[in-house]
């Protein structure tokens, strides 16, 4: 039989799992899990948390939190191998190998790690002298702040979670896009380096159609959690209806078929997400006509919303402290991860001219 392709995603471990995390990720794991076609691996990214300095018991917490939710929102340990990042030490041996390979100046470039490095050095960004200015404080000695290598090198932790495990098939959303293209490039340049055909080049996956995008409660663009805007899969329903009821609108239509304001269309587009179609355009009919009442428009949709949430919060509830059954599925997840990543760093180590002598 032929080996099924992997697909692998990650999702870093630094909260709870929001609306946008389950849309624009984690019900896609499921539907890919549930096709059977691929063999799907997915993780928790505590490494990668640690760029931002975690308290140590929070981390902790977080991971177990990102398991919980995993297997409430559906995914299957007999389907899916569901590990810790950190339980494949494998993982953190190949990134120093692979680091030898990538540049400095290609890691500094990369969108994210200025993002992470304005942030820590409290610069606002927007700036025309941004890049200078982040570059100028990163090396200079007269601030307190630091910009830790971790941050850095954290394209070459997430191409090496790809790499170790030959995925072929990569989801992300459009943030991580850029993290992708450097993976492929760094496995082009592994295997042009050393002239060999060892590591595929993993392409993003997606099902088709356009991509989702989570719009936030406060009129903003995205639902982020630094951005404070979300609904959580473990939201109470007394907490969660609030915060619908709380979105920002605005004073509503005052001529017929007049522009949707990009507040009010967030709100559509979480209602597109969680709403039955003709549901959704009953009230896009209601603004057109002038008719559209927002307190309505958000109870309909905390109640849609709910549907999808309450029945994961329960199972997450359920879950959350059988710590017997988490141990036993992460167990499991590493060993299965393992053994792929071992194969793997033994071969690459092998092509690098790491030979041991006895
Ligand atoms: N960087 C990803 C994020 O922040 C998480 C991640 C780490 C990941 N390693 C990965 C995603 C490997 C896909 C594949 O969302």
């Amino acid at each position: 039989m032929k080996e099924k392709e992997i697909v692998l995603s990650g999702i870093r471990a630094t909260g709870n799992l929001h609306l946008g995390n389950y849309y624009g990720a984690l019900s896609k794991f499921v539907r890919m899990q549930n096709d059977g076609i691929y063999d799907p691996m997915f993780f928790i990214a505590d490494l990668h948390a640690l760029t931002t300095n975690p308290d140590p018991n929070d981390l902790h917490a977080n991971v177990r939190n990102i398991v919980t939710e995993y297997l409430a929102a559906g995914l299957d340990p007999e389907k899916s191998t569901i590990f810790v990042q950190s339980d494949v030490p494998e993982v953190s041996e190949l990134y120093l190998l692979l680091n030898m390979h990538v540049g400095i100046g290609e890691l500094m470039r990369t969108a994210s790690f200025k993002d992470k490095a304005r942030k820590a050095l409290g610069i606002k960004s927007g700036s025309e002298a941004d890049d200078d200015e982040i570059e100028h404080q990163i090396v200079g000695a007269e601030t307190n702040k630091r910009v830790n290598a971790g941050l850095l090198t954290y394209p070459t932790l997430m191409a090496v979670d790809i790499l170790i495990q030959k995925a072929h098939k990569v989801p992300v959303g459009k943030d991580q896009e850029q993290h992708l293209e450097l993976t492929r490039r760094f496995a082009r340049r592994f295997n042009s380096f050393y002239g060999v055909d060892f590591f595929p080049e993993p392409a993003n996956f997606d099902f088709g159609g356009k991509p989702v995008k989570v719009p936030g409660l406060d009129g903003s663009g995205k639902m982020g959690k630094s951005e404070g805007n979300c609904i959580y899969l473990i939201d109470e329903e007394k907490v969660l209806r609030k915060k619908v009821m709380r979105a920002v609108t605005d004073e509503g239509p005052k001529v017929p078929n007049s522009p949707v304001s990009p507040t009010v269309e967030n709100l559509f587009t979480l209602m597109e997400l969680t709403s039955a179609p003709e549901v959704v355009q009953q009230f896009r009919d209601a603004y057109a006509d002038c008719s559209i009442r927002y307190g309505d428009l958000k109870k309909q949709l905390a109640e849609d919303i709910l549907k999808v949430t309450l029945p994961i919060r329960e199972r997450i509830l359920e879950l959350r402290n059988d710590d017997e059954y988490i141990g036993r599925v992460l167990r499991r997840g590493a060993e299965a991860a393992r053994e792929r990543a071992s194969q793997t760093l033994r071969e690459a180590r092998e092509i690098m001219g790491i030979r041991k002598f006895y």
